[in-house]
């Protein structure tokens, strides 16, 4: 039974150890629930004597109903009043819980692999978590507070009535709420099927319309407006079918609650009736007998609603602790120790890695980069280039052989002190929807004004960002798409810089930029790498021809390797390239 677990997952969370406080309020909220149902099941105690009274039945004075009527209003304000006590007690418990899970669900996500980030799609998922931490606090609030009480109200409606009148009374109302509650339950059972049609329609229609504005611009280039609006009618049509079919269930649900209520109620009334005849009840019996049923319909009422919720929470927190369950295929070995850079130096020894099993990326790569110097790596596109620097990353894990950082293999150290010593600047920089200056500092979330302006001057961005309106304070849009590709990477070169890491990678990092502009980064960028371990992924040559060691990778296979005199004096691919590129540029240039 997952939903077992579910439960038991989520007991820590409302029991907490460490916190006492929480601790307390929920026993308060135990408490004043069991007042709140107490003082309810007095309301028609109270009734009956007053009508009793009334009726002339014992006779006596016309003092005593008033002492009944107080009692009556007394009993009435103190259920509600400690019934709204018991769930501000509780919402401390269930929102407190609900923010640890969120928490715990947000850190996972990130320690989920790409490979994971990749397959998902981030709508789906992001619903997904919404639902499931909201399901919590129902989950809570419903078992614990509706139906615990309600079940405790039957319990002690039964034994008044047991008590006060025969067992028979007690022996058909139990009979009527065994039969309403599995009813209940089966039929929610039977109509989860439409519920989970209704939310993958859901879920559906909204990864459809979210990947299709999130490519906005991509509709446009192609005219496709009205194939993405069919895709999505397509998606919505399976919706209003499921939202069609879940209605239907909910009605066949309601009407046999209300049937089973009713007879319940008939039934009971007959026997009251009878009573009376036969002189062996009064009329206040007789009155409650009915307040009772009907102080109990309502919140059995609510029962089908609830335990469908419930039922759907429970759902949707199993897929939340799914989620929580998955294998994070990239973790930090038991007792793994911080990277401890003394050099700098990267060494790629033997590698073999691919995506999938069945198709091998690189094949068998191995080079060094000695501290401080600078290795490039060029190659046609798909060779695997800025699948090296995913792997140095270690957002996967190589297949066969080793990639180690002065000697100590990235699989043995800590992933945050890895990521820490290394810096990149990636082929497509993504930014935060922030300002600029937020942009740049998050390379180093502690820096200060100077040292972000700083760095935005090394990588020749600082001109620009002065110059507008905003400054540092323009927000660069959704991705950063508010910036043109060159600016973009040059504030993740910014970044980059005020990370300052030992070891650099710059895939592409020029690629966006004019002849002119990556010059002059250039410059800059040879002044940042001075005393860094780079690695440097390049399309253009002009830029790499300063390189200690120029690597030519082929579909994930080293073909040449050398500086660059040794590589075109080889004749070979690199030189065929050098020519090629030359050639451009001379054509360009008249
Ligand atoms: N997440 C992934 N899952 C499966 N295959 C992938 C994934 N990422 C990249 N690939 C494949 O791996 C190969 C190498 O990709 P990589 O990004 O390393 O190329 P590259 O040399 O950097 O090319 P480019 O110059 O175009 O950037 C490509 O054929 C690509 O299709
Ligand atoms: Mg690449």
């Amino acid at each position: 039974m997952t939903r077992f677990r579910s439960l038991k997952m989520l007991l820590p969370y409302v029991w907490p150890k460490e916190n006492l406080k929480l601790r307390y309020y929920l026993s308060a909220a135990f408490v004043f629930m069991i007042v709140a149902k107490v003082s309810t099941a007095f309301v028609p105690l109270a009734y009956k004597s007053m009508v009793d009274t009334l009726s002339g039945e014992h006779g006596q004075l016309i003092a005593i109903p008033l002492g009944f009527i107080v009692i009556y209003g007394i009993a009435r304000i103190s259920g509600s009043l400690f019934e709204e006590l018991r769930n501000v007690m509780f919402v401390h418990v269930s929102q407190n819980a609900t923010r640890l899970l969120g928490i715990r669900v947000f850190k996972q996500l990130h320690a989920l692999s790409l490979r994971f980030h990749l397959e998902r799609q981030t709508g789906g998922l992001s619903l997904s978590i919404e639902r499931g931490t909201q399901a919590v606090a129902a989950v809570l609030s419903r078992l614990l507070f509706s139906v615990l009480p309600i079940l405790f109200e039957i319990t002690l409606v039964a034994v008044i009535l047991w008590r006060l009148l025969s067992v028979w009374f007690a022996v058909a109302i139990v009979v009527t709420v065994t039969c309403y509650i599995l009813f209940t339950i089966a039929a929610v059972g039977w109509r989860t099927r439409f519920r989970r049609e209704l939310n993958q329609a859901n879920a559906d229609a909204n990864n459809k319309s979210i990947d299709s504005l999130l490519n906005y611009e991509t509709v446009k280039y192609f005219g496709n407006e009205d194939f993405e609006a069919r895709r999505f009618d397509q998606s919505r049509q399976l919706y209003e079918f499921a939202a069609i079919k879940n209605q239907i269930s909910f009605t066949v649900l309601s009407l046999g609650q209300t049937a089973i209520i009713s007879v319940g109620l008939v039934v009971m009334m007959a026997m009251a009736a009878q009573g009376i005849l036969r002189g062996q009840m009064t009329v206040g019996d007789f009155v409650l007998v009915n307040a009772y049923l009907l102080q109990l319909y309502q919140p059995l009422n609510f029962f089908g609603f609830i335990y469908g919720e419930v039922r759907q929470a429970l759902i949707d927190m199993d897929n939340m602790f799914d989620l929580l369950e998955l294998d994070r295929e990239i973790e930090d070995r038991p007792g793994a120790k911080s990277l401890h850079l003394t050099k700098g130096e990267v060494v790629f020894d033997q590698v073999n890695f691919g995506y999938d099993p069945r198709r091998p990326i690189l094949k068998d790569i191995s080079f060094s980069i000695p501290a401080g110097k600078t290795v490039a790596i060029v190659g046609a596109s798909g060779a695997g280039k800025s699948t090296l620097s995913r792997l140095l990353f270690r957002f996967y894990e190589v297949t066969d052989g080793a990639i180690l950082l002065d000697g100590q293999d990235i699989r043995h150290v800590t992933q945050a002190s890895l990521r820490q010593a290394i810096g990149i600047v990636p082929q497509d920089t993504v930014l935060f929807n922030d300002s600029l200056r937020y942009n740049i500092g998050y390379g180093n979330t502690d820096a200060s004004k100077e040292e972000i302006e700083r760095a935005a001057k090394l990588a020749y961005i600082h001109d620009f960002i002065v110059s507008l309106p905003d400054g540092y304070d323009t927000r660069v849009g959704e991705r950063g798409l508010k910036l043109s590709g060159g600016e973009k990477q040059r504030v993740a070169i910014a970044r980059t810089i005020l990370k300052n890491p030992m070891i650099l990678v710059f895939d592409e990092a020029t690629s966006a930029l004019d002849t002119h502009t990556e010059r002059e980064i250039q410059a800059h960028l040879h002044e940042v790498s001075r005393n860094h371990t780079t690695l440097v992924i390049a399309h253009r040559l002009s830029t790499i021809v300063d390189a200690d060691e120029i690597i030519v990778l082929d579909a994930g296979v080293i073909v040449e390797r050398g500086d660059h005199g040794d590589l075109l004096s080889q004749n070979g691919r690199y030189a065929a390239m050098w020519q090629h590129q030359r050639r451009e540029e001379d054509e360009k240039g008249e």
